[in-house]
């Protein structure tokens, strides 16, 4: 199994994320941590403790990260997930402790015992990965790589060009991109392909029992939540894409590029620059996720749920 560290905002799609990665085998999950982002560090913190109990993901530290962008100030998404950036899902109280260093040290005491490089996964902000790189240089080398969900080759989804998880730290996001490390990039053109329809309910449906409940209550409200604000009639599931993409690289169609991202635009800020067509003569730093197998996605994905519905 691949080690990985997953650092998230949970947030509805957070949650299948966080899911996916407990229940493959393809995964060693090493760390759960969190982030500003769809909500305040508390809400998304507390949110992620409750996903892993409901997993019984006992044993791994979970670990609070950044409250704020490196830039400070921080941007939430209420009319997405709700004010406690998981409406509408009934999750258990934690009965997992919250790790006692922060997201960043946790990480970085991972890396350094680690046996082999580890992937970290990024369904957030990432103002956290950014802080690692920028803090710890001497482990860049234990680092396969960086799987994040975010950016796009077009359109946005907090402005007209930037998707939500750049916007709130586009510092970060640059630092990432200027890394070097291996990067795969999860935007939405991939995203979007990962859309909640009426048989992704039904399957839910059939699979029964407490767990396969909560994902569907949590599907529901955040599909009205896509509906009323984006006018969308079935909600894409974004940051599971990046942990499918993990266990199966089949599962998404990448091309190499060059991606940037804009800090200082007038109405552009955090959006990615992704030169697909190769006209700067940039050097590619990231595969770019395009194409969804949806179908394989999705097995997945419900598979996961099965799989811990069955434990
Ligand atoms: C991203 O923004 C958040 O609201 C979601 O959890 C996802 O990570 C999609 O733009
Ligand atoms: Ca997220």
């Amino acid at each position: 199994p691949v080690p990985v560290v997953l650092d998230c905002d949970p947030g509805h799609d957070d949650m299948f994320a966080i899911l996916l990665a407990a229940a493959h085998p393809g995964i060693d999950l090493l760390a759960v941590t969190t982030v500003a982002g769809n909500g305040p560090l508390d809400k998304v913190t507390h949110n992620a403790l409750r996903i892993c109990t409901a997993a019984g993901l006992h044993g791994i530290p979970v670990a609070a990260g950044a409250d704020r962008a490196l830039a400070g100030g921080q941007d939430t998404a209420p009319r997405i997930h709700g004010d406690s950036a998981l409406d509408g899902t009934e999750l258990p109280e934690p009965e997992i402790p919250l790790a006692a260093d922060d997201a960043v040290t946790v990480t970085a005491r991972l890396l350094e015992t680690a046996s082999r490089p580890v992937t970290i996964a990024a369904t957030g902000p990432l103002t956290n990965v950014a802080s690692l790189l920028r803090d710890r240089p001497d482990l860049t080398e234990k680092i396969e790589r960086i799987v994040f969900m975010g950016g796009s080759t077009g359109r946005g989804n907090r402005t007209p060009l930037a998707e939500f998880n750049i916007w709130a730290d586009p510092e970060a996001a640059d630092i990432v991109l200027r890394s070097g490390l291996p990067l795969l990039m999860c935007g939405l053109d991939v995203t979007h392909q990962a859309l909640a329809g009426p048989e992704v309910f039904a399957r839910l449906r059939a699979i029964g029992g407490g767990l396969a409940a909560t994902c569907a209550a949590s599907l529901e409200f955040y599909g009205n939540a896509y509906r009323e604000v984006y006018g969308m009639p079935a909600p894409p599931l974004h940051d599971p894409v990046a942990i499918a993409a993990i266990v199966a690289p089949e599962v998404v169609r990448c091309v190499e590029a060059p991606v940037a991202v804009e800090l200082t635009g007038e109405h552009t800020r955090g959006a990615t620059v992704v030169d697909l067509y190769r006209v700067t003569g940039a050097r590619p730093n990231a595969q770019v996720a395009l194409e969804l197998d949806r179908e394989r996605f999705w097995d997945l994905m419900l598979d996961a749920v099965r799989t811990l519905a069955d434990r």
